[in-house]
């Protein structure tokens, strides 16, 4: 049964006033029936017993840097010096259904620009798949390779979910089995002004956001996530971001590894592009495996180097890990009392002024808005593995529309990935002067997950290659 508007009001109030965040019901008498119940609604998403906390946190806001004498870089362990037999082992457990893939959705894509959720972005270099697909495919190709069954765990948030359901619906799951595919929402968070006041989007709404990545344990656990992950058997979930189409979700050696260490989080990191990468940064901070962001790193850090000339710091975060369930329930068991740091940004966020009624754009940066990280769960594990990876082989995300990290770079790297498994192959690409490949290449994750697994299927098959600089599509 629905609480009576003027209870849920007041009970509002009364949480709201000692926090100093009156101001939410300026417009109260305004605002019609629905109106009323909408503010209602956005307030009593928000954890108002964080509100001091968070407050105090805005108050105090300064940039966050990290002291220089307690970092040491991370050691990485490469893919070349995995034996066999652990790689087996990765596979063992892939067939015995005890991975699931879990996919972070639940981010604004501000910088994309892209108007809907960005796994629906259309991203291959021939074929146009959007992320999601490109997912999806890899995900059902695992299954049919390991004879098991994978389920897939989309995290979204309030404002992308209802858009990404009716994607994958309308898309008919891309094959998947629709009763393996999960979706669950993450928590959000009210944005500030620098005085610590909650902002409000609209008159009869408060501006709030995702809560960042970090939000997954907590949501995992308040929404029955990892309860349906118990009941389903698994115990490793691979944990990748929307935004790279190059990762592999489900990745034998990573698997193998991180199980035979009894590891709860493990990590995979490429060497850095450049010493100021906009990545986060693998270290060891006050004896602790961490990431650092490099927004948060040290100039002196960034470009330090080791006696042989080689940068110090210089595994760069790829977003793709593996979590043990065990970890998530231990660490979400006591939910009122789990959190991750919060981070705090300054971002432009319109809201109503609360004098004149108007609404405000604000062209710099006027609020701040506090996000937790999911990297920050990393120093609570006891055991962790850092693998080191190509990017080439699994890394080119989809920041930008141009420029660095964006639709276009991501292509060309797809479009090399393909090249470069078909010569694995045997087979000859045509390159132009700067040794690109003449044209398109796609090769379908059903078609193969990896170079090898190309060459395998290849063996016997006769496979036409394009006249130079016309598009190559190898599917299921
Ligand atoms: C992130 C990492 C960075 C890493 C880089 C690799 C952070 C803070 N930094 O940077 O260390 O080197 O990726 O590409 O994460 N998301 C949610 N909910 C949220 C916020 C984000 O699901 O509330 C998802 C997004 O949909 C996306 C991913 O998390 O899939 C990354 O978020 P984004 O904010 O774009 O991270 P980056 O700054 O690009």
């Amino acid at each position: 049964m629905t609480r009576p508007i003027e209870t849920r009001h007041q009970a509002a109030k009364t949480v709201f006033a000692p926090a100093g965040q009156t101001h939410v019901f300026t417009f109260w008498s305004e605002l019609t029936q629905n109106q009323k119940e909408q503010l209602l609604d956005d307030l009593e998403r928000i954890d108002v017993e964080q509100l001091p906390h968070w407050r105090q946190l805005v108050a105090g806001a300064g940039p966050e840097r990290i002291a220089s004498d307690k970092i040491e870089p991370a050691t990485v362990i490469s893919r070349s010096s995995i034996s066999e037999d652990i790689i087996d082992h990765g596979r063992s457990i892939l067939a015995a259904g005890k991975v699931a893939a879990l996919t972070v959705a639940g981010g604004q894509g501000t910088r994309l620009g892209f108007d809907g959720p960005k796994g629906a972005f259309p991203i291959s270099p021939v074929k146009r798949k959007t992320l999601f697909q490109l997912f999806a495919e890899a995900i059902l190709a695992t299954e049919r390779r390991y004879e098991t069954r994978i389920p897939w765990y989309v995290m979204t948030s309030p404002s992308n979910d209802e858009q990404t359901q009716a994607f994958f619906s309308e898309r008919r799951f891309f094959g998947l089995s629709p009763h393996r595919v999960r979706f669950f929402q993450q928590g959000v968070m009210p944005s500030f002004d620098p005085a610590g006041r909650i902002l409000l989007e609209e008159k009869h709404r408060v501006a709030l956001s995702p809560d960042g990545h970090g939000g997954t344990l907590l949501a995992m656990a308040k929404t029955g996530t990892l309860a349906d992950m118990t009941a389903r058997g698994i115990e490793h979930i691979s944990y990748f971001q929307v935004d790279n189409p190059l990762v592999t979700c489900l990745d034998p050696l990573f698997i193998g590894l991180h199980a035979q260490r009894n590891a709860d989080m493990s990590s995979k990191a490429v060497p850095k592009a450049d010493d100021l990468e906009c990545v986060g940064n693998f270290v060891v901070k006050n004896g602790r495996p961490a990431i650092i962001e490099y927004s948060n790193l040290l100039d002196e850090f960034a470009h330090a180097r080791n006696e042989d000339g080689t940068r110090k710091f210089d595994a760069a975060n790829i977003a793709i890990h593996i979590l043990s369930r065990r970890f998530v329930e231990r660490l979400t068991a006591d939910r009122t009392a789990f959190a991750l740091p919060w981070h705090l940004a300054k971002k432009k966020v319109p809201h109503v002024d609360l004098d004149t009624g108007e609404r405000v754009d604000p062209a710099e940066p006027n609020a701040l808005k506090l996000e937790s990280f999911i990297f920050d769960a990393l120093p609570l594990a006891d055991h962790s593995v850092l693998l080191e990876t190509s990017r080439a082989d699994e890394f080119s995300p989809v920041k930008n529309m141009t420029g660095i990290d964006s639709v276009e770079t991501s292509r060309r790297d797809q479009n090399r990935r393909a090249a470069q498994w078909l010569e694995t192959a045997g087979l000859a690409i045509p390159r132009d002067e700067q040794d690109e490949p003449k044209g398109m290449f796609e090769i379908s994750p059903l078609a193969a997950l990896d170079a090898v697994h190309l060459k395998e299927r290849l063996g016997s098959e006769s496979v036409r290659l394009p006249e130079a600089e016309k598009d190559f599509y190898l599917g299921d």
